[in-house]
C-alpha cells in the first residue's frame, strides 16, 4: 500500500459495536503484519479502557490514543499516528452532532457502519448513510460500507438484512455474528485471536472481515 490508510468505525446509534469491531479489526490487521493505531473519538474512552485492561505480558497489539480537542486538532493528532502505522482505526462517538464524526469523515479512506440487524439500528443507519453520502459528494477518497453486526439465525436479522440490500452503500458479506468471544475479549484487553480454540469461528470471521476491508481499501 502506497500511505497508511484510515478507517472510521461510525454509527448514530449507540452499541453498534463500533468499539467492538474496531478493536477486532485491529487485532486481525496485526495479525496480518500491520502496524494499527486506535484513535479514540468518543469521550466515554471505551477503546481507551479495552486496551489498558490488557496485562502487561499480553498488551493490546495496537496502539490507542484518546483524541480530543477540536476538528484541527483531530487532524493534526491523527497525522501523528498516522506516521507510526500502516492503519489508524477512528473509534467514533454515537452521535452525528458531534464534530469528531464529520472530523472523521473528512480523513477516513472508508466509513464502516456496523449496523445491528433490528429496526431502530436500521433507522438510524439511514441517517447515517445520509451523512456519509453527503460527504462522499465532496471527497473522492472517501468511501462507506455497512457491516452488519451481532447477527443472529432469527427471522428478524434475515428480513432486516433483506431491507439493508435496498441501501445505497455496498453490505460487506463478512458480517460478524453474535458471540460471547467478541464481549469476552475486551475483559481480557485484547482480541478473539488471543482467546485459543474456543474463538475459531469468532477468529474466522474477524479474518473475513479483515480480508473485506482491504478489499475495500484496494489493498491486493
Ligand atoms: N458481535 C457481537 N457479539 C456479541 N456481543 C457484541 C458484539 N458486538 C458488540 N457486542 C456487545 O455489544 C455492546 C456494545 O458494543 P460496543 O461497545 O462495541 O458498541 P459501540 O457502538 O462502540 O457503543 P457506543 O455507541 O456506546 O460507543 C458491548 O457490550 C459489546 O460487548
Ligand atoms: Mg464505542
Amino acid at each position: 500500500m502506497k500511505r497508511r490508510k484510515l478507517v472510521a468505525l461510525i454509527s448514530q446509534k449507540g452499541g453498534a459495536g463500533k468499539t467492538t469491531v474496531t478493536m477486532q479489526l485491529a487485532a486481525g490487521l496485526a495479525e496480518r503484519g500491520f502496524s494499527v493505531a486506535i484513535a479514540d473519538l468518543d469521550p466515554q474512552e471505551s477503546a481507551l479502557r479495552w486496551s489498558e485492561s490488557a496485562s502487561p505480558e499480553k498488551p493490546f497489539p495496537a496502539l490507542v490514543a484518546r483524541i480530543g480537542g477540536d476538528a484541527e486538532a483531530l487532524r493534526a493528532q491523527v497525522k501523528t499516528l498516522g506516521h507510526k502505522c500502516d492503519f489508524v482505526l477512528l473509534d467514533c462517538p454515537p452521535s452525528i452532532e458531534h464534530p469528531h464524526s464529520e472530523g472523521a469523515l473528512d480523513l477516513a479512506d472508508l466509513a464502516l457502519v456496523p449496523v445491528v440487524p433490528s429496526p431502530p439500528d436500521l433507522w438510524s443507519a439511514r441517517a447515517m448513510e445520509r451523512f456519509i453520502l453527503s460527504r462522499m459528494s465532496v471527497r473522492k477518497g472517501l468511501t462507506g460500507a455497512l457491516l452488519p453486526n451481532r447477527v443472529q439465525r432469527t427471522a428478524l436479522s434475515g428480513s432486516v438484512l433483506e431491507v439493508m440490500r435496498d441501501f445505497s452503500l455496498p453490505v460487506i458479506g463478512a458480517a460478524l455474528t453474535q458471540r460471547n468471544a467478541y464481549a469476552q475479549s475486551a475483559v481480557l484487553g485484547g482480541s478473539v485471536f488471543q482467546m485459543g480454540k474456543s474463538a475459531q469461528a469468532a477468529q474466522e470471521e474477524v479474518e473475513r472481515l479483515v480480508s473485506a476491508v482491504l478489499g475495500l481499501l484496494g489493498h491486493r
